[in-house]
């Protein structure tokens, strides 16, 4: 069982995973309509990647033999200026949901609630590659900022991108 104060915590967290999921969604229809289809791949992967974190939470509040909440998902910005201003604002995001597990982390000590930092450790992981490859996306735009070519090639890159799904309990 996990604290009430850990639980609405928890339950905050999926709706904060599920805001991100509904944030890159937004970003994907951008690029589509852009045709930029490479771009809007890499979107669509990080939206399936948000909803299996929602999901990792999901199914460990209920585990702990607590109640899963959900509130309303508040709406995503539909519109940005460039590719560039997108990833920016991706990797804005991943910074703050690092400082949203990083709280958490801090409620577990807190409570010394052991299980609930150590299930918490994967997303410590996790919003280092997070941060990581939307930063990388932003410097290589950075990078073609004067060659338009470049980004018809990312885009070629980015395309390449596949969803791996988590594997199943006790495997
Ligand atoms: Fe669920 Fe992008 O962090």
């Amino acid at each position: 069982m996990i604290s009430k104060k850990m639980e609405k915590a928890l339950n905050g967290q999926v709706n904060a995973e599920l805001y991100s999921a509904y944030l890159y969604l937004s970003m994907e229809s951008y690029f589509k309509s852009l045709n930029l289809n490479g771009f809007a791949n890499w979107m669509r992967v990080q939206t399936q990647e948000e909803i299996m974190h929602a999901m990792k939470i999901y199914d460990f509040i209920d585990e702990r033999g607590s109640r899963i909440t959900l509130k309303a998902i508040e709406g995503p910005p539909t519109q940005w200026d460039s590719p560039r201003a997108v990833f920016e604002a991706a990797y804005a995001h991943e910074q703050k949901v690092t400082g949203l597990i990083n709280g958490l982390v801090d409620l577990a000590i807190k409570e010394k609630d052991h299980a609930t930092n150590t299930f918490l450790q994967w997303f410590v992981n996790e919003q280092v590659e997070e941060e990581a490859s939307a930063d990388a996306i932003v410097q290589q735009l950075k990078m073609m900022e004067d060659a338009p070519g470049g980004l018809f090639m990312l885009d070629r890159e980015l395309a390449q991108r596949v969803f791996t799904p988590p594997p199943a309990e006790g495997q």
